[in-house]
This record gives structure tokens, sequence and C-alpha cells, in this order.
């Protein structure tokens, strides 16, 4: 028996080295602790041995169990110590785990710049609301009551009395009314048209009005002022041109182009903006005195205007939120 309880412990011994793992260490345990383990045996042989072998057996058979016993917890608890340390470790190797900063909208940035380009120019910026009434928005600005623009097509009607702003030129009234000349603003905002949804036009865009009232405006301060801005804006040598048009609240009128020439395609003229000189009626309509005061005013879309810039050909993109858009800029 001694020889087999020496076998059994080296056995066990060799065996336990090899254990790398929890799971495999417990399955050491049953095969030689465990009620039917081969020590657990032994133990049941020593009863059956004749009485006076028994004190001799009995102290290394204790000896073994009490070894194994130990040897185990001691692995066990190395064991423990090894996956607890394993779960806390840190591999500060690794690559770090990327965070996606947002930017402005491109239709913030390019709204951004536009008013710091007037702003050098002394201008300040207005708002207004985007609910407006029909006063404000067509009749305070000389629009007659057939004016086609008054119909459902193009506007959105609340109800009777209000609707969505059509254009910024709604500010305008509400800034002679509220301040007295010498007026120098520019009047962002959302504006919103009934118009079918295309590449080309969506319910709703942003402008950017311009007002100027003072004694002695003229129309060629208006003209250095749209042209000063065309040139910040798309660079020294875009080509531009004024050609006569019509508004309701402007006399004489006209509108701003400039030369888009997209790579391989041909390039023509297109529109950027409306602009004029205030017309009489309006200024008096804001109790403003048309024959000591002149003005000249501008509107433009902030998303065309943006779009031949940047050469983005479907409007609708600005208003998707697709990331694969808004990061280019
Ligand atoms: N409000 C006009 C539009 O929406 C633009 C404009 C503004 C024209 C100011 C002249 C003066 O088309």
């Amino acid at each position: 028996m001694h020889t087999r309880i020496k076998e059994l412990e080296n056995q066990f011994n060799s065996e336990l080295a090899e254990v790398t793992n929890l799971k495999s260490l417990e399955e050491l345990r049953i095969k030689y602790l465990g009620r039917k383990g081969s020590i657990t045996a032994l133990f049941d042989e020593f009863k059956e041995l004749p009485k006076e072998e028994k004190p001799k057996y009995g102290q290394v058979l204790n000896r073994l169990k009490n070894s194994t016993q130990n040897s185990f917890n001691e692995k066990k608890s190395l064991l423990n110590e090894k996956e607890k340390s394993q779960k806390d470790f840190i591999d500060l190797s690794l690559p770090g785990i990327k965070t996606n900063l947002g930017t402005k909208h491109i239709l913030t940035q390019t709204l951004d710049q536009m008013k710091s380009i007037f702003k050098v120019l002394g201008f300040s910026v207005y708002e207004g609301p985007e609910l407006e009434s029909d006063y404000y928005n067509f009749e305070a600005l000389n629009f007659p009551d057939d004016h086609p623009a008054r119909d459902m097509q193009d506007t959105f009607f609340v109800n009777k009395d209000f609707l969505l702003r059509t254009h910024t030129s709604p500010v305008q009234i509400r800034l002679m009314q509220n301040k007295k000349p010498p007026l120098r603003a520019i009047m962002p905002g959302k504006v919103f048209r009934n118009e079918a949804i295309s590449a080309k036009s969506y319910c709703l865009f942003h402008q950017l009005e311009g007002l100027v009232v003072d004694t002695d405006v003229t129309f060629a301060e208006l003209k250095a002022t749209v042209i000063h801005f065309v040139k910040e804006f798309f660079g020294e040598d875009i080509k531009y041109r004024f050609r006569p048009s019509f508004f309701p609240f402007t006399e004489p009128s006209a509108e701003v182009d400039i030369w888009w020439q997209p790579k391989g395609k041909e390039g023509r003229w297109l529109e950027i903006m409306g602009c004029g000189m205030v017309d009489p009626n309006v200024l008096e309509n804001c109790g403003i005195d048309s024959e000591k005061y002149t003005g000249y005013a501008f509107g433009m879309g902030v998303e065309r205007t943006a779009m031949r810039k940047y050469g983005i050909d479907d409007i609708r993109t600005y208003f998707d939120n697709d990331k694969r858009f808004l990061i280019q800029f």
C-alpha cells in the first residue's frame, strides 16, 4: 500500500502542475478527493485492514490527504488571483475607440459666413417670426390683392389670417416699424413655400434679407454692397451681372446672376438674389417719410447660394441628415 500511496501522490502533484484554470482544477479534485476519487477509495480500503496495521497506514493516509488538499487550496487561490487580474487588465497598447465630434451644419456655416461678410460693412442682425399675418408678408410689402404669390399653391396658410412666411421681407416691415432710420440690418431665417418638392425646390429653406434706410441711399451703394458680398463669398474672380426685374416692394428692382461653370458641362447664368430700392409706398406703410429717406433691400436663398459655392446638386440633401453628406463640410 505504501508504494501505491507514494505513486498516487506523485501522480496528483504532476497533474496539478499541469492545471491552468479553475475548471480543470475542479475536475482534478473530483478525480482524487471526490466521493469516488482515488484517494477517497484508499480510505475505504483502509477500513478493511487488519487492526494492527491501521495506525501505521492511518498516519500516512492522513498525511496524503492533508498534503493533497493543501496543494489543491494553494493552486485554487493562485488561479483565482490570476483570473481576477486578467479581468481587470487594461491593454494600453490597444488603439483607442474613435469618437465622432459633431460639426456645424453646412447651412449654419454658410449663414455664419454671410453674416460675417455683412458685419464688416456695419450691418446688424435682426430676426422676425416665421408665422406671419397676410399684412406683413404681403400687404405692407405692396403686394396687390390679386398677386399670384398669395395663391394657395405657394403659401402655406395656417388659417384665414395667418400663414408661414414665404420670404424674409416681412422682417423689413417689422424693423422699420420698430426702429428709426438710419437702418442697416440683415435678417436671416426660415421661409416656407408650398411647391412641388424636387432637386431644385423644397417646402422649407432659408433666406438672408438685407435692408438699408437712410438719407441719400442710392442704387450705386446697393450695387457696391452686393458686388462686395458676391466677391467675398464666391471669390474675386466670380463673374456676375445685374438684370432688371420686378418685386412689388422695390422700384427699380434687379436680380443678380452669377456665371456657373460646372466641370465638363456648359456654363450658364444662375440667379442668386433679388434686390432693389425700397418702394416709397413701403416706407410710408411703416411711417417713414419717403421724401426724406430712401433705402435699398436685397434677399437671397441660402441653400441655393451654398449649392453654387459647394457644387451641391440636390437641395433635399440639406435636410436628409445623412452623415455621409454632412461630414464633407
Ligand atoms: N423677397 C424676395 C424673394 O423672396 C427677394 C427680395 C428681397 C427682392 C429684397 C428684393 C428685395 O424672392
